[in-house]
C-alpha cells in the first residue's frame, strides 16, 4: 500500500492535551487513518502554567521544559501509531507545532516561541520532525498566525459555496474561503475562544472546561459587561492580527468586573456571548457573502456557544466541519501534518494576506530522524 503519510502534533493555548493526527496526503486530499490525545501529566501542565505567567522565565527551566514537552509530543507520536498499528517508517514526516510559551508578533524584536524540542521527537520517534512553524513568517514580517488557512484553503474550501471555517480552541481564529478560485483567502484571530470560559469556571467549579456550555446556559449574558469587553483594541484592530492568553486572561477579565457584582453564571454566559459575537462580527465585516460557517476546534462541542453562533449570525447556516466529513477534533493537528509535507516539499505554508508577511515561505525548522545529520 502506498500513501503518504505524515503525522501531526498540536497543543493550543488550551492545554487540554497534545493532539496526534495521522494523515494520508496523497492526491491533494487530507484522509485522517487515526488519532489519539495525550494529556499531558499534570506536573507538566503546572510547569507550562508557570512559564506562561512568568515575565522572563529562567532559561535552564525553558531547556528542562522544551525537553520535556518534546518527550511527551513524541509519547503521543508513538501511542498514536502503535494504535493505528502502522510503523514508523511508513511515516514521511511529523509536524509538530509544539506548545506556545509567548507570541509576541508586534514586538519591537517580534518573536513567537513553542517549546517541545524537535530534536527529542525525532530521536524518540526514528521519524524526521518538523518544528517551529511560525519564526519564518514573522521574519518576512508577519504575525506567524494564523497558520491553519492555507491548510483549509487547501482541503476545505468549495468551488460552489463561499465558507467560512471558524477553529475555537483557546482562542478563536476565522479562514473566509471564497468560492471564486480568483478571490482572496483571508483570516485572522478574532480573539478568545474557550480560553476565558475554561478559566473563569475552573476558578468557581473547579472544571475544566464548561462541559456542552451548560453553565453558561444556566445564566444570561450581562449586556454592560459585554459591551465594556467589546471596547477592547483587539475588536477594532485591522487584520491582520493574532493574540494569545499573554492578552485574553483571568487579569483582563479582573478589570472589568472591578466594582459590578453579577452572577458567576452569567459572567460565564458573557464569556460564552463575547466569544460568539466576534466571531459573528468578524464574518459579517469580513465575509458577507458568506454561505456557510463551518466550526472546528473543541468550542465546536459547546452546545451553547454553537446556539449563540447560530443567533447572532441569523442570516448563515452555522454547523461544525462534520456537516462535511471532516472531525472538528483533527483539523488542527491534520493541519501541521501537511504544514510538514509543504516544508519537505519546499512549498510555502503562510498565506501572506492572512499573516501580513511580506511574501509567501516555507515554514518550520527540519529535523532529521539521524540525529548526525542535525548539524
Ligand atoms: N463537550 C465540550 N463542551 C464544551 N467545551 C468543550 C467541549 N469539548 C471541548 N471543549 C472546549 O474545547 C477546548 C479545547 O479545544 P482545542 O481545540 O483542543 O483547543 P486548543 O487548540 O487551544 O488546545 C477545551 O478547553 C474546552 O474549552
Ligand atoms: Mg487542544
Amino acid at each position: 500500500m502506498t500513501g503518504a503519510y505524515y503525522l501531526g502534533l498540536m497543543s493550543g493555548t488550551s492545554m487540554d492535551g497534545i493532539d496526534a493526527a495521522l494523515v494520508d496526503l496523497s492526491n491533494g486530499e487530507a484522509r485522517l487513518l487515526a488519532s489519539h490525545c495525550r494529556k499531558y501529566p499534570p506536573e507538566v501542565v503546572d510547569q507550562l502554567e508557570r512559564a506562561l505567567k512568568l515575565l522572563e522565565p529562567r532559561t535552564a527551566d525553558l531547556d528542562e521544559l522544551d525537553r520535556l514537552v518534546g518527550e511527551n509530543f513524541a509519547g503521543a507520536a508513538i501511542e498514536l501509531l502503535a494504535k493505528a498499528g502502522v510503523a514508523a517508517d511508513r511515516v514521511t514526516a511529523i509536524g509538530s507545532h509544539g506548545q506556545t510559551i509567548r507570541h509576541e508578533p508586534d514586538a519591537d524584536e517580534p518573536y513567537s516561541l513553542q517549546i517541545g524540542n524537535g530534536a527529542v521527537i525525532s530521536a524518540l520517534t526514528g521519524i524526521e520532525t518538523v518544528t517551529d512553524f511560525r519564526t519564518a513568517d514573522i521574519n518576512a514580517g508577519g504575525q506567524g498566525a494564523p497558520l491553519v488557512p492555507a491548510f483549509h484553503a487547501a482541503v476545505l474550501s468549495s468551488d460552489t459555496e463561499n465558507r467560512v471555517i471558524v477553529n475555537i480552541g483557546g482562542i478563536a481564529n476565522i479562514t473566509v474561503l471564497p468560492a471564486s478560485s480568483s478571490a482572496a483567502v483571508t483570516g485572522f484571530d478574532t480573539g478568545p475562544g474557550n480560553t476565558l470560559m475554561d478559566a473563569w469556571i475552573r476558578r468557581h467549579q473547579g472544571e475544566q472546561f464548561d462541559l456542552d456550555g451548560a453553565w453558561a446556559s444556566s445564566g444570561k449574558h450581562d449586556a454592560r459587561l459585554l459591551a465594556a469587553m467589546l471596547r477592547d483594541d483587539y475588536f477594532r484592530m485591522a487584520p491582520p492580527k493574532s493574540t494569545g492568553r499573554e492578552h485574553f486572561n483571568l487579569s483582563w477579565l479582573s478589570a472589568f468586573l472591578q466594582g459590578v457584582s453579577i452572577p458567576a453564571n452569567d459572567i460565564q454566559a458573557t464569556l460564552c456571548e463575547l466569544t460568539a459575537i466576534t466571531i459573528a462580527d468578524a464574518v459579517e465585516m469580513h465575509a458577507p457573502d458568506t454561505r456557510r460557517v463551518l466550526v472546528c476546534g473543541g468550542g465546536a462541542h459547546n452546545i451553547h456557544l454553537m446556539w449563540r453562533l447560530n443567533e447572532n449570525l441569523p442570516d448563515i447556516p452555522v454547523e461544525t466541519t462534520q456537516s462535511i466529513g471532516v472531525d472538528p477534533d483533527w483539523v488542527e493537528a491534520c493541519a501541521f501534518a501537511w504544514l510538514a509535507k509543504q516544508h519537505i516539499e519546499g512549498k510555502p505554508g503562510n498565506i501572506p494576506a492572512v499573516t501580513g508577511a511580506g511574501k509567501p515561505v516555507v515554514l518550520g525548522s527540519l529535523f532529521k530522524a539521524d540525529a548526525t545529520q542535525n548539524r
